[in-house]
């Protein structure tokens, strides 16, 4: 059985993820999601629980999907699941440099476990964590940038976080 994972930091998560996610579940036997702790993002709208709550939410109508959490290393975690990939999804040139230095990083901790590239959809060229928290932030619509189940409580979140600064 091959088993590839999506890790990332989802805060929130996005229909850009939720797109990659599905594709990946269709070329492997079973897709672990894992929330994971950005380096470079430490200081996050949502606690690790809540990002795993909200996307078992909007995954609720796959089969062979699971959520999780780790604050460990990506590779370790392969190792741990037995998973033999990561899926990624590429957005733009711009994500190229940071992801390859990403998929170099974990070749070398884990030579068996491979980086798998799969093209963003055109119509989520554009969209991230941090477009949907910054257009939130400012008044903006954001119900066509992430999953329906979540928007109310992702709002909610994005708008008293706002109230509190
Ligand atoms: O959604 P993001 O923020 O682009 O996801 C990045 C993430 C969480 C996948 C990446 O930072 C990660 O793999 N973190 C776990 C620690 C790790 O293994 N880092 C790579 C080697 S430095």
């Amino acid at each position: 059985m091959k088993t590839a994972i999506c890790p990332g930091s989802f805060d929130p998560v996005t229909r850009g993820h939720i797109d990659i996610i599905k594709r990946a579940a269709k070329l492997f036997d079973k897709v672990v999601v894992v929330v994971m702790m950005n380096f470079n993002k430490r200081d996050s709208y949502f606690t690790a629980s809540e990002r795993v709550e909200l996307l078992k939410r909007s995954l609720k109508d796959t089969t062979n999907v699971e959520v999780d959490m780790y604050s460990g290393l990506l590779a370790e975690y392969a190792d741990k699941v037995g998973a033999c990939a990561v899926v990624k999804g590429l957005r733009a040139v711009s994500d190229f440099e940071y992801e390859f230095q990403m998929a170099l990083t974990n070749q070398k901790l884990n030579p068996d476990f491979e980086t798998v590239f799969l093209t963003a959809k055109a119509e989520h060229m554009f969209l991230s964590s941090s477009v949907v928290k910054q257009v939130c932030e400012f008044g903006g619509d954001i119900s066509e940038f992430i999953p329906e189940e979540t928007s109310e409580d992702i709002i909610k979140r994005i708008k008293e976080r706002k109230q509190s600064l």
